[in-house]
């Protein structure tokens, strides 16, 4: 079984990201063959300065690593690391349909707010295919918001395989709903994001403890004083998931436990709980982040792996459409 899912190196990651996704992967890792590139391909489809992808980068990569995915384990590498990626989506670009692509939802929204963007913008999901049919990967775990690409790979897949033979695995899109999805702590109607306008409401996996505690006592909760779960509560429900998926705990377990109690105990106690998790994760950050040289070796193995495969996967495809083997 072979796992793959893409992370863009933008943005401080935060705890839903963490929860959402890099606990998965890293749990996921002993039971599968797992490939996780850091997008930075993708990443300049929306204008970065030089220095902060470089940054992002390799913040992101150290983090990935110090959230306990282990290298020595799963492949953890940089998508511009591995040149096949580029190489097969533009195969793939010639095979899939333009009006495909403008239909694309994240298309549509991305280019509606940028002005004079590139074309990448829109070929975007055609690279993303590449990612996934590169490593001839079974099962891909993204969000909800990545429905539409994981289909349009599966179309592509399917359509060269018809066409030219059997080089591609089908991809199936997984999509992990269950557990925590997080909510911002200001506004818990909307869902704690990387590009949110204010930073309050976000819990960034870097954020020192006094952040956290701070951003955690100035989470708005809601009229009444019970802690439980209800729609009409999205505030103080957050918390308790919060909570639950910090603990590895039911939902209904901190119900029961913060019952009678008041809100100001509740909020110190998910402060701490946040603080304790993410201690050991910063430390291991910290200590990856300034060793380079062990940082830059990681990479490099993570290309290693990658580019064997993809380099396979590439020549079939190369040799499928009738390219002369150089
Ligand atoms: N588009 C994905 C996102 O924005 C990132 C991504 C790139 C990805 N390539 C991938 C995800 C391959 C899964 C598989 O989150």
């Amino acid at each position: 079984m072979r796992i793959l899912s893409g992370i863009q190196p933008t943005g401080d990651k935060h705890l839903g990201n963490y929860f959402g996704a890099i606990r998965r992967w890293a749990e996921q890792q002993h039971g599968a063959d797992c490939f996780h590139p850091i997008v930075d391909l993708h990443a300049i489809t929306i204008p970065k300065e030089p220095g902060e992808l470089r940054e992002s980068t390799l913040s992101l990569a150290a983090l990935l690593v110090a959230c306990g995915l282990d290298p020595a384990v799963a492949t953890v590498f940089v998508q511009s690391h591995v040149p096949e990626h580029p190489r097969l989506a533009w195969v793939l670009e010639c095979m899939t349909p333009y009006g495909d692509l403008r239909r694309m939802p994240q298309y549509r929204e991305k280019s509606a707010k940028e002005h004079g963007f590139g074309v990448a913008l829109l070929t975007y999901p055609v690279l993303q295919a590449a990612d996934i049919l590169l490593y001839r990967a079974d099962a891909v775990p993204v969000g909800e918001d990545q429905r539409q690409h994981l289909e349009l790979a599966r179309d592509i897949a399917q359509r060269f395989n018809n066409r030219f033979g059997d080089v591609f695995t089908v991809p199936a899109g997984t999509y992990p709903e269950i557990g925590a999805k997080l909510m911002d702590l200001q506004d818990p109607t909307s869902r704690m994001s990387t590009s949110a306008d204010s930073d309050a409401g976000v819990l960034r996996l870097l954020d020192p403890p006094d952040v956290i505690r701070r951003k955690l006592r100035s989470a708005v909760t809601d009229s009444g004083r019970e802690i439980v779960r209800s729609p009409d509560k999205p505030g103080v429900t957050n918390l308790i998931e919060i909570l639950a998926a910090t603990l590895g705990e039911a939902p209904e377990a901190i119900e029961t436990r913060y019952e009678g109690q008041g809100y100001g105990t509740f909020k110190a106690d998910v402060a701490e709980a946040v603080v304790g998790l993410l201690e050991p994760i910063q430390r291991r950050y910290g200590d990856l982040r300034a060793d380079s040289d062990e940082l830059h070796r990681i990479l490099t193995v993570g290309a290693e792996k990658a580019h064997a495969v993809a380099a396979a996967t590439l020549a079939r495809a190369h040799e499928a459409v009738g390219f002369v083997a150089p």
